[in-house]
This record gives C-alpha cells, sequence and structure tokens, in this order.
C-alpha cells in the first residue's frame, strides 16, 4: 500500500486505507489510454453518439414539465425512485420487453453500475463464488472486486455463455464449502463479444439455477440497440421463481448524462438494496427522474429507440465490413447484432497490449486489450473496438490503420 503524503505539512500517513482498498487498482491500460490525442481515432470507450440523446425540443418541453413540478422536482426524493416513475417504467418494461413487474420490485439506482456495486456490496462474501464470461464487463468485476469473491470464469461463444460449461462447474463446486453463488451475465448485446445468448441457453441457465440454487444477475444496457428481429426474451420475463436480478439502464436509450438506472427483482431483494442505497446517496435524483418520467410517458423514449438502432446499425456494419476488406485473415471476430462493441482474437503470438502501443504511436488508433475482460489472466491477444461514438466514415479509416498495424506485427 502505498503512504499518503499530507502535501504542505509533509505529515507522513501510514495505513490510512482500509485494506480492501487494494482491490481498487487503475488498470495499466488506463494509463496507456491517457496518451490518446485528438487526432487519435478511438474504438475504446462505449460512449453512446450524442446524435441518439434525445432532441433539444423535446428536452425543452420535459424542462417545462420539471418545472410545473418544481418543489418536488429539486427537493431530496423517495430512495426507491419516484414512485410516478417506477410506475411508468413498470408500463414500459411490460410493452418493450414483456417484464412484469410491481412497484415493490423495481428500484431505481444511479446508473445501473449502481446496481452492480449493490450487488457486490449485499451478495458477495470474502471467497463466495460467482461465475462470470470468459471475457465479461470489466466495471463488473471492478464493483464485485472490492469484496474479495472467487471468480468462476465460463467461455462465452457466438451463443453467449456456454451453459453446458456452467453448469459442469456449479457441479464440480457444489459439495466445495463455496458452491458458485451467482451468475453474472450480459445476455443481450455481451460487454465485450456483442453476442446474444440463445433461447436455449437462457432456458438453461434458469435451469441450472433453480436445480443447484443460484440466482442469476442480468446486466442489460444493451438490449434495446439490437439489429435483428429474433431476440430472445430476457431472462427477467422466463423467470417464474424470482431468481433474476434484473439491471438496466437508460444511458443507452436517453443519455448516460442523466446517470439513471433501474433493477427489477424480488420484493425482499429490492427492501435490502434499497437499504444500501439509502447509506450511499439517500436517493435518486429528483430532477433527473422527472426529466425521464416525462419522457416515458409521452412514449418519446419508445419512438426514439428504432432511431437509436438504426445509427448503431449502420456504424456496426461500416465497422465489419472495414474489417472484413482490410484486416489480415488471421484475425477473427464475432459479428455483433447487439450492442457497441467488435470483439477480436488476434494470433495468440501478439500480445493486443503491446500492439496498442504502437497503434497510438505509429498510426494513431487505440482500441481496449482485451486481456482486462478475463478472469482467468487469459485473451491477451484479444481486442475490443468500440464503434459506439466515431462516425461511419472515421470508422472505416481507423480499422484500415489498425489494419496496418496488425499486418506489421504479423511480420515481425
Ligand atoms: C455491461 C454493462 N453494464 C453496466 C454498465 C453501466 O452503465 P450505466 O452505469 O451507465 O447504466 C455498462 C456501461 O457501459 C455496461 O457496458
Amino acid at each position: 500500500m502505498e503512504q499518503y503524503k499530507v502535501e504542505k505539512s509533509s505529515v507522513l500517513l501510514t495505513n490510512i486505507f482500509a485494506n480492501r482498498v487494494d482491490r481498487m487498482k487503475s488498470s495499466d491500460i488506463r494509463e496507456l489510454l491517457k496518451l490518446i490525442s485528438a487526432d487519435v481515432i478511438s474504438f475504446t470507450g462505449g460512449a453512446p453518439d450524442p446524435d441518439a440523446f434525445p432532441s433539444p425540443d423535446d428536452l425543452r418541453d420535459a424542462v417545462e414539465y420539471i418545472l410545473a413540478n418544481r418543489d418536488k422536482a429539486f427537493q431530496y426524493g423517495i430512495t426507491d425512485g419516484l414512485p410516478g416513475l417506477r410506475k411508468s417504467l413498470i408500463d414500459f418494461m411490460y410493452r418493450q420487453i414483456s417484464i412484469k413487474a410491481d412497484l415493490p420490485n423495481v428500484l431505481i439506482t444511479i446508473g445501473s453500475q449502481e446496481g452492480l456495486e449493490i450487488v457486490g456490496r449485499l451478495f458477495i462474501n470474502q471467497g463466495d463464488k460467482v461465475a462470470v464470461g470468459l471475457p465479461t464487463y470489466l466495471a463488473a468485476l471492478q464493483a464485485f472486486n472490492l469484496w474479495r469473491p472467487k471468480y468462476i470464469g465460463i467461455p462465452v461463444d457466438d451463443n453467449g455463455l456456454n451453459t453446458v460449461i456452467l453448469e459442469e462447474m456449479v457441479r464440480k463446486h457444489k459439495n466445495t464449502k463455496k458452491p458458485i453463488k451467482f451468475v453474472y451475465v450480459v445476455p443481450t448485446g455481451q460487454n465485450p463479444t456483442g453476442t446474444i445468448m440463445s433461447l436455449d441457453r437462457r432456458k438453461h441457465l434458469l435451469e441450472i439455477a433453480s436445480k443447484y440454487d443460484l440466482f442469476i444477475v442480468e446486466d442489460d444496457p444493451y438490449g434495446f440497440i439490437t439489429f435483428r428481429d429474433d431476440i430472445p426474451p430476457r431472462i427477467k420475463a422466463l423467470d417464474e421463481e424470482d431468481r433474476v436480478i434484473y439491471l438496466s439502464t437508460f444511458s443507452k436509450i436517453f443519455a448516460p448524462g442523466i446517470r439513471l438506472g433501474w433493477v427489477v427483482a424480488n420484493e425482499t431483494l429490492i427492501k435490502q438494496m434499497s437499504l444500501a442505497i439509502q447509506a450511499i446517496n439517500l436517493c435518486p435524483p429528483n430532477f433527473n427522474q422527472y426529466m425521464v418520467k416525462y419522457f416515458l410517458d409521452n412514449r418519446l423514449i419508445d419512438r426514439n429507440i428504432p432511431r437509436i438502432r438504426e445509427i448503431y446499425r449502420v456504424k456496426r456494419d461500416a465497422m465489419l465490413s472495414a474489417m472484413d476488406e482490410y484486416m489480415p485473415k488471421e484475425v477473427t471476430y464475432h459479428r455483433p447484432d447487439a450492442g457497441f462493441f467488435v470483439f477480436a482474437y488476434l494470433p495468440d503470438y501478439i500480445d493486443a497490449k503491446k500492439l496498442l502501443y504502437f497503434a497510438i504511436e505509429k498510426e494513431k488508433v487505440a482500441f481496449v486489450p482485451g486481456r482486462s475482460f478475463y478472469v482467468d489472466g487469459s485473451g491477451y491477444n484479444t481486442m475490443r473496438l468500440s464503434y459506439s461514438l466515431p462516425k461511419p466514415r472515421v470508422i472505416v479509416e481507423g480499422i484500415k490503420r489498425l489494419a496496418k498495424v496488425i499486418r506489421n506485427s504479423l511480420m515481425r
């Protein structure tokens, strides 16, 4: 643990951090990404395209609505979130994704990231086993790490998390001191692979949960950003035993700056989650909740979803067709039908982190090396390419540049 120096008095404070703080690491990749200057084409973060944000006219109308509710909108609120917003959200979920919920099953969070933080806080004792995808969403791991779980990595392929392997692992750990406690999945537009878990696997996952008494955390930020028609139902919509904690967010269907997400779960779990939130931030911001409620009640989010899908579909197509044209044949990748990312595999003698250095320095293009998405230390030859922010023309140019860096490293 580093010592903390109080600058002016030069007093040296040692051991002021709790032991768990050593789990809060800034990744070395973040350091590399600091090298990104304005002239670098970046496929790094999963930031939404501002063109997908609500229109200024609609936002102005929503502000009028907030002002009409000024006394409440600027006041402290209820920890679970405004009942009015939760009601509107329940209707939205029913008409859009067939999830049925009642008021006590729904909690508003500050982004779904807060939902993940609370899952870690409430359910992970040191050494508890949590099954996650290989690869999986890095910031979920960051949220869970503080509580010192033991991860069980389950391979992800074009049909999502491999539930046959999951069941083998659940069985293997069943009679140990710590059986697997829960499974964390991003079934629709997985981060980082962009894959969609098949219906059979969704059903199998629920069967496993029921048979071995586990619960499932279904993280669904990209479930509305889909590019084909036959998207299987949310696992939560198939959940007859209340084993799924469903997390979603307004970040991709409204805007991330609004910082609002939500959880759907069994009433007892929601009560406990609400208690945890009380201690973190008392309540989600009322101003923002009134804003989103206006959009839901006027069906503006519903109306915007097809437009948002189209924005990202065009970008996904631009990235995939540029990759098909320019990438050397040694590079393979998933073809995402949802979400913001293409995940690529380099030949196993190429370290993507080293490649990133050359990519930024020599060709002015950046990506996220995939290793941090793997809980077992593998994935050093993988990379995540986000197409959400750059314009299609820039995506094509970025892929050309990246292909050149990869071709050069193949010859080395
Ligand atoms: C898989 C996944 N879960 C959760 C989040 C958190 O999103 P937010 O806190 O903006 O709702 C993200 C953000 O990109 C994500 O990719």
